[in-house]
């Protein structure tokens, strides 16, 4: 008798001494921002992005805010994001009163597609946003390509973390980036993000807009004598506590990474054999892109299967999910456009994609059951 019992599309697991390190940054007491789990755990990303700083933050959301924030972007700007994305890329510019134009994305990648970009550039563009989706490299090549000097590059790097296009690491091409640690991401700390600095002129602004428009990582450094309010800003910064269980995360980068890649082999060998008979299709990896392995995608025939198949998976106990809503044709989208967009290769694919249940913890048998039940949905059985 075949096993029953649920399947998550994702589940959060304890990889190494979180639960240990959360206790010690209480029991330590300095529990607020920029305590001692978030210095080694912002060490850590710094190597990782040999960057000019990095802020722990709340959400990538945020981070996200704060870049917007350095780039003072505002009423008579214009900032390109991709439709196909979550609504955290855009809003922060949106925001602050920038006009938000949307891209289509290539239909390999599902990443921004620099064609459609430079149709859209003109001079009130002052950034453009982009998404390693599923953590695989976008054409940032191309990107960088079409892009005229006084246009900023960000990367919001939710999916990429680890990931690289050839030896560079994901989230080192633009000026800033973000990443995500919410419960869904690779590694994760509840709720919480980074934003990455490539450069040093970034960093004072930054501490300010970070804590509270004030100047108080200039007072702690001994460079004032007494803190005060100088600029815009938030509340920006991530709890130790949340730290610790990050750090306790990040600890195991390779292990992490190890399993979330068997996880995606595994579904390429069970499906690469029956793809082209069931007319699915799987993701892709140009050469030279190394993925951060964040989720498992299928591209179904058409809409109606996908959402047959994610009615069928739910009867048997698998839950799979669509992914974005394309941001153009949402309603906050065109608030914040003051024009309707084509998107094609967005609009095709997102009514056509299909996550499968995607998590450390996923067994073997448990892929089987996914890929068997998969091939049974689509060959007819309801
Ligand atoms: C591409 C992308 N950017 C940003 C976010 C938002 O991340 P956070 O919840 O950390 O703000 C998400 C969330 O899933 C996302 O997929």
């Amino acid at each position: 008798m075949p096993s029953r019992d649920p399947i998550r599309f994702n589940q959060t697991t304890i990889e190494g001494r979180e639960l240990d390190y959360i206790r010690r940054a209480i029991e330590q007491g300095h529990t607020s921002s920029s305590g001692p789990f978030s210095h080694k755990v912002v060490e850590l990303l710094v190597a990782a992005h040999n960057a000019a700083d990095v802020l722990l933050t709340t959400s990538c959301t945020d981070a996200l805010e704060m870049s917007a924030l350095l780039l003072d972007v505002g009423p008579g700007d214009k900032v390109i994001v991709p439709s196909y994305t979550f609504v955290s890329t855009a809003l922060p510019f949106a925001r602050q009163g920038a006009e938000i134009v949307f891209a289509d994305i290539e239909p390999n990648t599902l990443a921004l597609d620099p064609a459609s970009v430079a149709d859209l550039l003109d001079p009130a563009v002052r950034a453009v946003v982009t998404v390693h989706y599923a953590g695989i490299g976008g054409d940032v090549g191309g990107l960088m390509s079409v892009l005229p000097d006084d246009v900023e590059l960000v990367e919001d790097n939710a999916h990429g973390l680890f990931g690289r296009i050839d030896d560079k690491p994901l989230g080192t091409f633009g000026r800033f980036s973000a990443l995500s640690f919410h419960e869904t991401k690779n590694f994760v700390c509840g709720e919480g993000g980074a934003l990455v600095l490539r450069d040093d002129r970034d960093i004072d602004r930054a501490h300010i807009l970070y804590d509270k428009g004030t100047n108080r990582r200039s007072f702690f450094l001994g460079r004032v004598d007494k803190y005060s309010w100088q600029d815009t800003g938030s509340s920006f910064g991530m709890s130790d506590v949340s730290a610790a269980y990050l750090l306790g995360q990040l600890e195991q980068k390779e292990i992490v990474l190890a399993k979330r890649k068997a996880v995606f082999d595994t579904y390429v060998e069970h499906f690469s054999g029956v793809a082209e008979r069931l007319g699915l299709t799987l993701p892709s990896i140009p050469p030279g892109r190394v993925p951060a392995y964040h989720m498992f995608y299928l591209l179904c025939p058409s809409p109606t299967m996908r959402d047959a198949l994610l009615a069928g998976l739910m009867k048997r106990g698998i839950t799979a999910t669509f992914h974005y809503v394309p941001l153009h044709s949402a309603p906050g989208g065109r608030k914040f456009s003051s024009r309707a967009y084509d998107c094609p290769t967005t609009d095709d694919i997102s009514g056509r994609l299909i996550r499968l249940p995607f998590h450390n913890a996923l067994t073997n048998q448990d892929q089987a059951r996914v890929a068997q039940a998969v091939v049974e949905i689509l060959e007819g059985s309801p």
